[in-house]
C-alpha cells in the first residue's frame, strides 16, 4: 500500500468512527429530539479545538453476539478541547452504539482522560446517555463503573467535574454523575434513578413513570440532585460554559479575573428603598442580588429546590464570587433541611475552587416542627454551619435584615471566620423575633392580666421595647460582631473593596486526614 493509499484508509477509518452505530441510529437519535455525541461536543467545545482519543477502541467481548457488532470508539468520545480558550476534558456517550453503554474498554477511554486531566490540572465534563453497565460483559462492566467511580472520588475538590445528563442515566451508572461537583439535566430526555419504574413496580407495587420517577423536573426540584434544568441540550451546553466562567482549572489556581464594564463605584439608590417598612413583609433577595453584581449576570444554581435560599455565581468588578442568600420570597427565608443541604454544599464547592463567598442574610431562623426535626434539620443544618466555619476563602457577609437565632450563626457570621461582615441599618441581629421572645419572657405577667386590651397593650410595649434594644445592628456593631453599618445604596462598591482587600487573604484548618462534616 502506498502512502497516499494508507492516508486515505485512515481518513475512511475516522469517517466511519465518526457514524458511531450509524445513519439510522443517528436519524433516531434526532427523532427523539437528541443530539448526537459529536454535536454535542461541537456546542460545548471552542471550534476547531476538540482533539480527540482513542476513535479506535474496539470491545474485546465475544458472547451474546458482539463478535460482530465492533464500533470503532465503542459508544463514547473522549478527547480534549477548550472553552474560551481553557483547556477542558471530555467525554461524550453515544447513544447510537449498544445504547451508549458501558464496557470495559468504555470506561477505560473515560479514565484515561480522567488522569490526564488530573496531571494537567483541568476540569473534566462528562456528557451522559447510556443504557448503563453493558449486559453482555458482565462484572468487566461493573468494574468500570468502579474505576470512574474511584476517579470522581480523587479528583473531587481537585479538578471540577460537571456531569450533563442527556438521556438515560440509571442503575449504578447515576452514581459517577452524582460524585460530580454538577449535575445538568435536559428537560424531556433525560432521567436518572437507581432503580427504574419496572423494577419500581415489582419491589414495591407503585406505579410510576420514568419521567416522574427521574426526570429533570422531579430531581431540579423535589430530589435536589440535579443543580441546573435546561430547556434543551444546547441551553445545557452553554450552560456548562458559562459555569467554566466563574472556575479556576484547578484547586491550586485562583478563578479567572476578566475586564469589567460595569462602574465599581456605581450607587443604586433603588437598594435604599428596597426593605418593606413591616418586618414581616417579603422582597425579592434577587432584586438585590442583580442590582449589586456586575451587569446584573447571575448564574443562579438549584433555582427551583430550596427556593428558600438562593445560591449562584456572579461577577464583582471582573472578580468571579459564590453568593449565598436567604430568600423572604419564599417560605418567608427560613433554614430548613433543603436549604441548609443545598447551601452547604455550595460553600463547600467555592472554597474548594478558590472562589470567595458573598453572603446577604435576612433570615427569621430555622424551621420549627415535627418534620424537620425527624429529617434530622439538627445534622443538616449543623453541615451549613461546618462548611461556612471550615471554608478558608474570603468571607463577606452583609446582613439585610433578620439575622435570629442559630440561622444568624449559620449564616457566615463573624465568628465563623467572616472577613468582612457589613450590616444595612434595617438589620435585626438577636435571638429570637419581638414576638417569640415577649411570649417567652413576659409569660407569666402576660397571663395574670385577665382585662383582653390592657393584655394586648402590655404586650405591644413590650414588644415595642425589646424591637428598640434588638431588633437592630447596633447592639452587634457595639460587641464588633459587625464590623460596619452601610448604607445599602454603598453595598456593590463595599462588596467589591472587601473583596479586593480579602484577595491575599490566608487561612487554614488544622493538619488532619479529613474532616468529618456531619453527612
Ligand atoms: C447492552 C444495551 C444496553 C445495555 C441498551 N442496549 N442498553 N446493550 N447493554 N445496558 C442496546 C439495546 O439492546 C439496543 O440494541 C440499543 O442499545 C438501543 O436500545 P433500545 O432499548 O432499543 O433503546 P430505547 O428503546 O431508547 O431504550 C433505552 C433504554 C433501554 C431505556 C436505556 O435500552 C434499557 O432499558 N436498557 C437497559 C437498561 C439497564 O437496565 N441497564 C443496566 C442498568 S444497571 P439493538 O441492537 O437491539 O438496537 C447498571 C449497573 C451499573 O447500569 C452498576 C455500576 C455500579
Amino acid at each position: 500500500m502506498s502512502q497516499q493509499e494508507k492516508i486515505k484508509k485512515l481518513i475512511e477509518l475516522r469517517e466511519q468512527a465518526k457514524l458511531g452505530g450509524g445513519k439510522k441510529r443517528i436519524e433516531a437519535q434526532h427523532a427523539k429530539g437528541k443530539m448526537t455525541a459529536r454535536e454535542r461536543l461541537e456546542i460545548l467545545l471552542d471550534e476547531g479545538s476538540f482533539e480527540e482519543y482513542d476513535m479506535f477502541v474496539t470491545h474485546r467481548c465475544n458472547d451474546f453476539g458482539l463478535a460482530d457488532k465492533k464500533f470503532p470508539g465503542d459508544g463514547v468520545i473522549t478527547g480534549h478541547g477548550t472553552i474560551d480558550g481553557r483547556v477542558v476534558y471530555v467525554y461524550s456517550q453515544d447513544f447510537t452504539v449498544l445504547g451508549g453503554s458501558l464496557s470495559e474498554t468504555f470506561a477505560r477511554k473515560i479514565c484515561k482522560i480522567m488522569d490526564q486531566a488530573m496531571k494537567v490540572g483541568a476540569p473534566v465534563i462528562g456528557i451522559n446517555d447510556s443504557g448503563g453497565a453493558r449486559i453482555q460483559e458482565g462484572v468487566l462492566s461493573l468494574a468500570g463503573y468502579a474505576d470512574i467511580f474511584q476517579r470522581n472520588i480523587l479528583a473531587s475538590g481537585v479538578i471540577p467535574q460537571i456531569s450533563a445528563i442527556f438521556g438515560p442515566c440509571a442503575g449504578g451508572a447515576v452514581y459517577s454523575p452524582a460524585l460530580t461537583d454538577i449535575i445538568i439535566m435536559s428537560e424531556k430526555t433525560s432521567y436518572m434513578f437507581v432503580t427504574g419504574p419496572k423494577v419500581t413496580k415489582a419491589v414495591t407495587g407503585e406505579t410510576i413513570s420514568t419521567e416522574s420517577l427521574g426526570g429533570a423536573e422531579v430531581h431540579t426540584s423535589r430530589s435536589g440532585v440535579a443543580h441546573f434544568r435546561a430547556e434543551d441540550e444546547e441551553e445545557g451546553l452553554l450552560i456548562i460554559r458559562k459555569l467554566l466562567e466563574y472556575l479556576p482549572q484547578n484547586n491550586l489556581e485562583d478563578p479567572p479575573v476578566t475586564e469589567c464594564s460595569d462602574p465599581s463605584e456605581r450607587v443604586d439608590d433603588i437598594l435604599n428603598e428596597i426593605i418593606p417598612d413591616e418586618s414581616n413583609q417579603a422582597y425579592d433577595v434577587k432584586d438585590i442580588i442583580y442590582t449589586v453584581v456586575d451587569n446584573k449576570e447571575f448564574l443562579e444554581m438549584h433555582r427551583h429546590y430550596a427556593r428558600n435560599i438562593v445560591v449562584g455565581f456572579a461577577k464583582f468588578n471582573g472578580m468571579p464570587a459564590g453568593i449565598v442568600a436567604n430568600q423572604p420570597n419564599y417560605l418567608a427565608g427560613v433554614l430548613d433541611i433543603d436549604a441548609s443541604r443545598k447551601a452547604a454544599r455550595f460553600v463547600r464547592f467555592c472554597d474548594a475552587f478558590n472562589v470567595p463567598i458573598v453572603t446577604f442574610v435576612d433570615v427569621p431562623g430555622f424551621l420549627p416542627g415535627s418534620a424537620q426535626e425527624y429529617g434530622g434539620i439538627i445534622i443538616q443544618g449543623a453541615k451549613l454551619l461546618f462548611a461556612y466555619g471550615e471554608a478558608t476563602v474570603p468571607k463577606v457577609t452583609v446582613t439585610l435584615r433578620k439575622s435570629y437565632g442559630g440561622a444568624h450563626d449559620v449564616m457566615g457570621c463573624k465568628q465563623l471566620r467572616g472577613d468582612i461582615n457589613y450590616a444595612w441599618p434595617t438589620a435585626e441581629i438577636a435571638v429570637m423575633g419581638a414576638q417569640g421572645a415577649i411570649e417567652i419572657l413576659e409569660g407569666k405577667n402576660i397571663g395574670s392580666i385577665t382585662d383582653d386590651e390592657e393584655k394586648a397593650k402590655y404586650i405591644a410595649e413590650k414588644e415595642k421595647e425589646y424591637i428598640e434594644k434588638f431588633a437592630n445592628p447596633y447592639e452587634a456593631a457595639r460587641h464588633g460582631y459587625i464590623d460596619d453599618i452601610i448604607e445599602p445604596r454603598n453595598t456593590r462598591f463595599r462588596i467589591i473593596r472587601a473583596l479586593q482587600t480579602l484577595v491575599t487573604k490566608k487561612d487554614i484548618n488544622p493538619p488532619r486526614k479529613h474532616s468529618n462534616i456531619p453527612l
